[in-house]
């Protein structure tokens, strides 16, 4: 039996996987490059052709193909599986687990309840031409698979109905529950399905036909679904973020679609929820922005030019700089968004507004001198108020000395005299960038830990299923003590996640000693990261040193790690 991940890493070399994605430089045998997973201006991830893995230096990360795209992408094993099978041109039909896992199914229900919306559209001339007039082409349609749904109660469930249970449909989120009985959630609405990005269907967001309340209806939080982790369109986007270096952040689906439609592909949209949403964990939001980020560090933000699209590019913005990246903003012109503005002045308008967008703080600085007319002292205490944030989450310090030049150019105010309200501000807003940094840092370390933990597990059950184990098991279960419990309702899929991946495997019982050295390494990381965090905050100077030896400590403990991993 030849598994799909055999098949496919014959296939497609970890060399040309990460290539597609970041940039390798030649280092002896191996290649390198500035780690995707974190910040770093050298370059300590690298990648060994020989054995098809990479692993990072700096921040510990390590892996196949699979674990790299599942990592870059924010995928799960199977949707790199996907991702990659497709790549490779190997169909995944014949591998379908005897049971289809609860997260399967879902997934399978999204894309019928696609396909019956879809063709409900195709009949309904009226909606059609409303979109029509909304400035979209058919082939947008097409390609977003936009659907409708009529003014009924039952449709949707009566069409799932013979082919999945009541519980099922339920958990995808598509009906809801009476005294009565069922109906379907999304009724007399224009169906935008979100997609993961390797395309797989795990939401809708729905468009009332006309007016009515809310105006968009969208899925709740379901197995497969979790709001704060979707970009709206990053399936089909994101090459086109990777080769034109920059994305364009917009608000909503017609936003979004309209921008493509003119030609810029690199378009994503927060649909409301994940970025602009005050109540949205800033560890969401530096998720949603890690994963463009990795595409591209440049970003140029088009949000309303009303109080909520304010908002948006204030918070989004800010951690966008803190992570790093280059931010731009588009003047959009008041009660105008950008599907206005492509659907009737056209693609060209779209195209003049986005050559012109300015480093956020320039377009913040031009409103806030505007707004001021001519009134120093109140253009003083602006700027320290709503630019120099700004400035202090710059990462660069180069970058900083030309915006407090630029801004003393434009405002007349010294720059020494900014530079010490900078510090001011610094003090202040230590507690922000420091829970920047930690959403950061947790991300990764607990994103690598669940992952091994869940290989492993999966490994252990696989196993412990067949008739013929080749590995003790019990050790495995023994070692990851009450983790088990954490993953009970994906057993299923650990176990097939495994098969596939293990079963053509001669080495298993080293691939096991490495992930338990990794999952040491991680634990560690953990540790440190909150060692780290309590230094920043030491009472005095004593507890601080305290804390410092230990950091010390943990630190020899992951150099022996490393070194172990290197002798091998
Ligand atoms: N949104 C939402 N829930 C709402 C209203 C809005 O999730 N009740 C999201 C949608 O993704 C929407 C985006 O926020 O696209 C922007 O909202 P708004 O500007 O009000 O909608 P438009 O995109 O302008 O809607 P349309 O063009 O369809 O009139
Ligand atoms: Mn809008």
């Amino acid at each position: 039996m030849f598994s799909p991940v055999q098949q496919i890493k014959e296939r497609l070399s970890i060399e040309e996987v990460v290539s597609s994605y970041i940039k390798l430089d030649k280092a002896g045998a191996n290649l390198k490059a500035k780690c995707p997973f974190h910040n770093e201006k050298t370059p300590s991830f690298f990648v060994s052709p020989d054995r098809g893995t990479y692993y990072c230096f700096g921040c510990g990360a390590s892996g196949d193909i699979f674990t790299f795209v599942e990592e870059f992408e924010g995928l799960d094993f199977k949707g790199a599986l996907k991702l990659l099978a497709d790549r490779a041109g190997i169909p995944l039909e014949h591998y379908n687990p005897k049971e289809e896992s609860e997260k399967e199914k879902s997934y399978r229900i999204m894309e019928e309840a696609t396909l019956y919306f879809c063709n409900n559209l195709t009949q309904n001339k009226e909606v059609l031409n409303y979109l029509k007039t909304r400035g979209l082409n058919e082939k947008s349609v097409k390609d977003f698979r936009i659907g409708f749904t009529p003014n009924e109660w039952r449709n949707l469930y009566e069409y799932l109905k013979p082919n999945f249970s009541d519980l099922e449909i339920e958990r995808a989120g598509l009906i809801k529950k009476t005294g009565k009985g069922y109906y379907d959630r999304f009724r007399n609405r224009i169906m935008f399905p979100m997609a993961d990005s390797s395309g797989r269907i795990i939401a809708f967001s729905g468009r009332i036909i006309g007016e009515g309340e809310p105006k968009y209806l969208n899925s709740p939080e379901t197995p497969i679904f979790s709001k704060n982790v979707v970009l709206y369109g990053i399936d089909k986007a994101k090459d086109a973020i990777r080769k034109n270096n920059f994305s364009v952040l917009v608000e909503g689906q017609m936003d979004l679609i309209l921008s493509h439609q003119a030609g810029y592909r690199n378009t994503v949209a927060t649909s409301g929820t994940a970025l602009s949403d005050s109540t949205v964990s800033k560890e969401n939001v530096v998720s949603n922005l890690g994963l463009v980020r990795r595409l591209s560090p440049n970003i140029v933000l088009a949000f309303d030019a009303d109080r909520a699209g304010a908002n948006a590019t204030i918070r989004a913005g800010r951690i966008a700089l803190s992570l790093g990246m280059d931010v731009k903003v588009v003047d959009m012109p008041e009660d105008v968004d950008p599907a206005d503005l492509i659907g009737k002045t056209g693609a060209d308008a779209w195209r003049e507004a986005i050559k012109n967008s300015r480093h956020i703080i320039e377009f913040l600085l031009l409103k806030v001198l505007k707004s001021c007319e001519g009134d120093m002292r109140k253009a003083g205490r602006e700027i320290k108020e709503k630019i120099l944030p700004f400035v202090n989450a710059l990462q660069s310090s180069i970058e900083k000395t030309f915006f407090i030049k630029k801004i003393s150019d434009s405002s007349g105010i010294s720059e020494s005299a900014l530079q010490d309200d900078l510090k001011k501000i610094e003090r202040e807003l230590k507690y922000e960038k420091e829970e920047i940094e930690e959403a950061k840092e947790t991300l990764g370390v607990t994103y690598r830990k669940d992952y091994i933990e869940q290989k492993l597990l999966g490994v252990a059950l696989w196993q412990k299923s067949i008739a013929k184990p080749v590995i003790d098991f019990e050790t495995i279960f023994k070692k990851l003590g009450g983790v088990y419990k954490k993953y009970e309702d994906r057993k299923e899929d650990l176990i097939f996640e495994a098969e596939v991946f293990y079963i053509d495997n001669e080495d298993l019982e080293n691939d096991i000693r490495e992930m338990f050295l990794n999952l040491e390494e991680e634990n560690i990381n953990e540790k440190l990261s909150k060692k780290m965090s309590d230094l920043r905050q030491a009472q005095n100077e004593e507890s601080g040193k305290k804390i410092l030896q230990e950091i010390n400590e943990l630190n020899k403990k992951k150099e022996d790690i490393k070194n172990n991993r290197l002798k091998r």
